[in-house]
């Protein structure tokens, strides 16, 4: 008995020199002190002494448990001041990088559009926003898109109220800006845009990027290049890029731009409609009669212009198929990006 005391003594002087926090300072005490600690154990083991050597023991268990106390609570007192008091040796590095707060991540929308609007500053592009509401002027009108365009119709445009509508893309930007300054000019106008149309790929409000360079002698192989290193910086090195004649009333001549599936490599599949091909832009040189419209000299200047969906891009970057899950705020989808 007296061996294994002794041996706890030992045991209890080692621990308690390693301890420099409290938690194990703690443990230490349950170990020794605590109901199944180890003083008790010997309170139980004393029970088979006789009486002469439970006198002895009982003494020598007793010095034991005071001697663990003070030196708890010694040890405790040690780390409590020096909590406070920062070692010489323990300095503060003040070029430790700050905690980051988990508030969670950006929307993939939020996330996709700056990714487009860094790589078009990269390319010397300026970002302008515009207003949601707009005039017929400046949604139609000044876009060359006549009174008759099917675009127009109340099934595809939310009508506000005299005159005015929820811009259904992001094309009038190009007219206000123009409209406030000289060229030359390369601008994007990022935000959001409006139209009645709800499916697994259409949503009553989605996000467009709208482009546009006016500048002398501005022609449609520099409006290619951009689409180009646009498209192959978000898709990739190796992604074929083609253009194809279309047309748009604010455009001439027009086209719209496909990249080669990226789900299928252009085998065809169901995504891409077993074409190999995505179409992924509008775009075109700037119709004389808008730069007429806002004041330019169109035979001194020429320029591109250009409109892309911001959700189209993204399902197919991520390989998304319902355009509804970025607007549900389901955290299960959301926390994926
Ligand atoms: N505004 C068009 C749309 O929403 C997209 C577009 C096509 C914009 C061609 C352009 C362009 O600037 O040149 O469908």
């Amino acid at each position: 008995m007296i061996e294994t005391i002794e041996k706890h003594r030992q045991d209890f002087d080692s621990r308690i020199r390693s301890t420099s926090t409290s938690e194990p300072l703690k443990q230490l005490r349950i170990d020794f002190l605590g109901k199944k600690g180890c003083v008790q154990a010997l309170m139980k083991d004393l029970r088979q002494a006789s009486p002469e050597e439970k006198r002895q023991l009982g003494k020598l268990i007793n010095n034991f448990k005071q001697y663990v106390e003070s030196q708890l609570e010694e040890k405790q007192g040690e780390l409590g001041k020096s909590a406070h008091k920062p070692s010489q040796n323990d300095t503060f590095d003040t070029t430790l990088p700050g905690r980051r707060e988990t508030t969670g991540t950006l929307h993939p929308i939020t996330q996709v559009m700056e990714e487009i609007t860094t790589i078009f500053m990269g390319l010397g592009f300026q970002v302008e926003e515009g207003p949601e509401i707009e005039t017929d002027y400046y949604n139609f009108e000044a876009l060359n898109i006549p009174k008759d365009h099917p675009a127009r119709d109340m099934q595809d445009t939310f009508y506000v109220e005299g005159g005015t509508v929820l811009r259904t893309h992001t094309s009038p930007v190009q007219i206000h800006v123009m409209e406030n300054r000289e060229p030359p000019l390369r601008i994007i106008a990022p935000g959001k845009v409006y139209r009645c149309d709800s499916d697994v790929s259409h949503t009553p409000m989605f996000h467009q990027i709208e482009g546009l360079m006016v500048d002398k002698n501005v022609s449609f192989s520099h409006l290619k290049g951009v689409m180009s290193i646009f498209l192959q910086e978000v898709f990739g090195k190796e992604t074929k890029v083609r253009f194809r004649p279309s047309f748009f009333p604010f455009t001439c001549p027009s086209a719209e731009v496909d990249i080669q599936c990226v789900i299928c490599g252009g085998k065809g599949c169901r995504v891409c409609s077993q074409t190999g091909w995505l179409e992924i832009l509008g775009c075109g040189m700037v119709d004389p009669a808008v730069l007429k419209c806002v004041n330019y000299d169109s035979e001194e200047w020429t320029g591109f212009a250009f409109g892309l969906g911001i959700e189209r891009i993204s399902m197919l970057k991520y390989g998304i198929n319902d355009i509804r899950l970025f607007f549900e705020n389901d955290l299960r989808f959301l926390k994926q990006f």
